[in-house]
């Protein structure tokens, strides 16, 4: 299963180290390569000579070695991995890599990639248990590490509880389980707005609204994550641009729809954008100045066009599903069934943007799935639960044979 995958293992300093040239073989015995970075506490424990041996490749080690700068900088390291594992993890490691620090190489690495990490703490269980290591645990874990272990046992240390290392085997398990991830969107494309907009007023100031675009953000990650080529157009947020995906920043909702008629044909569109209703019929093409006595400007308004029904529109072009969203603070589901018709869209994602719900800028969302077959209610979510969840659903309606298709 992991023939032909690439395993970047960072390998740091703890006795559990030894079971790495075990980790090793198993790996390479599915024809998986394995590259090794032995950080200096790490060397104490395995030689190079072992790691160079059982991978048969060069093994990393030193920060500010020239020459492996020039061969193989700590960018390229991790473009060559499609994982990294770090095993044994120690305490340290950990409480450096959710430092952002990057003192050697192996924390360099850790805080260039945009690959996957998985890693298999190793330490004492009182290290394991302490509220520092837990909060680095924690810190680590919402930005998307995996961890595996550690378990219960006696350690070296003589003593018992949880802080052994995984199992050499369980470790594969792991990676396995990471990297055989399906993806049933490979081939399709998607394209999905987020973020606000901003509408001028004048060169200084603009109309916008309170969203973060972390909820569209996370479904553009989520269906790249499933394989989909995807482009996000998004208003200024101050959310990362996701990994792996295509991303077009604009400010208006005309900059807005004119990227989104850019970006081509594609299989579906999602409009997460909180897209300002109305902008001005003429800004200013000069600081409006305030004027003492003088009554405040009139700001004359004009509708944004309406992207969500544009993409809706029937056509040769039209993607095969058209997903809106609904914030509303009041007869939300009834709301959000009327807007599904008016728009011409096939699914409405429907949430509850209440101040009190705090969903605006917020991490969680709960929302309800509103389609011609009906109402589907979602469970309170992290935002990116509900992306996954929502991108799986998209991947299910497009992977189904259509009807056409189906009656052949
Ligand atoms: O009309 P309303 O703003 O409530 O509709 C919300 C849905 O329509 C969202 O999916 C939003 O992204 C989309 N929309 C749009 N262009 C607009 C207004 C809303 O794409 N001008």
């Amino acid at each position: 299963m992991l023939k032909g995958k690439r395993i970047l293992l960072i390998v740091a300093g703890g006795i559990a180290a030894f079971k790495v040239h075990e980790l090793i073989r198993l790996l390479r015995k599915q024809d998986a390569a394995v590259r090794c970075v032995l950080t200096e506490t790490g060397a104490r424990f395995v030689t190079p000579l072992s790691l160079q041996a059982l991978t048969e490749d060069k093994v990393y080690s030193d920060m500010f070695s020239l020459t492996d700068e020039s061969e193989m900088g700590h960018i390229q390291l991790s473009r060559d991995a499609d994982l990294l594992v770090v095993a044994p993890a120690t305490a340290n490691i950990l409480a450096r890599m959710a430092g952002g620090l990057a003192d050697d190489l192996a924390s360099t690495v850790l805080l260039a990639t945009d690959k996957p990490v998985l890693v298999a703490p190793a330490m004492n269980v009182r290290m394991w248990s302490h509220a520092a290591t837990q909060a680095n645990v924690e810190i680590l874990t919402k930005r998307g590490i995996e961890f595996v272990g550690p378990n219960d046992g006696a350690m070296a240390c003589n003593e018992f509880g949880p802080g052994r290392m995984s199992e050499p085997a369980e470790i594969v398990a792991a990676i396995e389980s990471l990297l055989t991830v399906e993806r049933p969107l490979a081939g399709r494309r998607a394209l999905v707005t987020s973020g606000p907009t901003r509408e001028a007023i004048d060169p200084v100031r603009y109309i916008s609204n309170h969203s973060s675009g972390k909820q569209g953000h996370a479904i553009a990650a989520a269906l790249a994550q499933l394989g989909a080529e995807v482009t996000l157009v998004s208003g200024p947020v101050a959310v990362p641009d996701p990994a792996g995906v295509t991303v077009v920043k604009i400010e208006s909702a005309d900059q807005m729809l004119a990227a989104c008629l850019a970006a081509g044909a594609v299989d579906v569109a999602v409009c997460a954008a909180a897209v300002a209703d109305w902008k001005m019929a003429t800004p200013a093409t000069a600081k409006i100045k305030k004027k003492a006595g003088a009554a405040p400007p009139a700001l004359e308004l004009t509708p944004n066009p309406d992207i969500l029904a544009t993409l809706s529109k029937a056509g040769p072009k039209r993607p095969r599903l058209v997903v809106g969203f609904a914030a509303e603070t009041e007869n939300l589901i009834a709301n959000a069934v009327d807007k599904r018709t008016r728009k011409g869209c096939d699914w409405i994602v429907a949430n509850d943007v209440s101040p009190a719900t705090g969903t605006f800028g917020g991490d969680r969302n709960t929302v309800h799935l509103i389609s011609a077959e009906g109402v589907q209610h979602w469970p309170t979510l992290s935002k990116e639960r509900v992306a996954m969840q929502l991108a799986g659903a998209i991947a299910l309606h497009l992977t189904r044979p259509r009807p056409a298709e189906a009656a052949e």
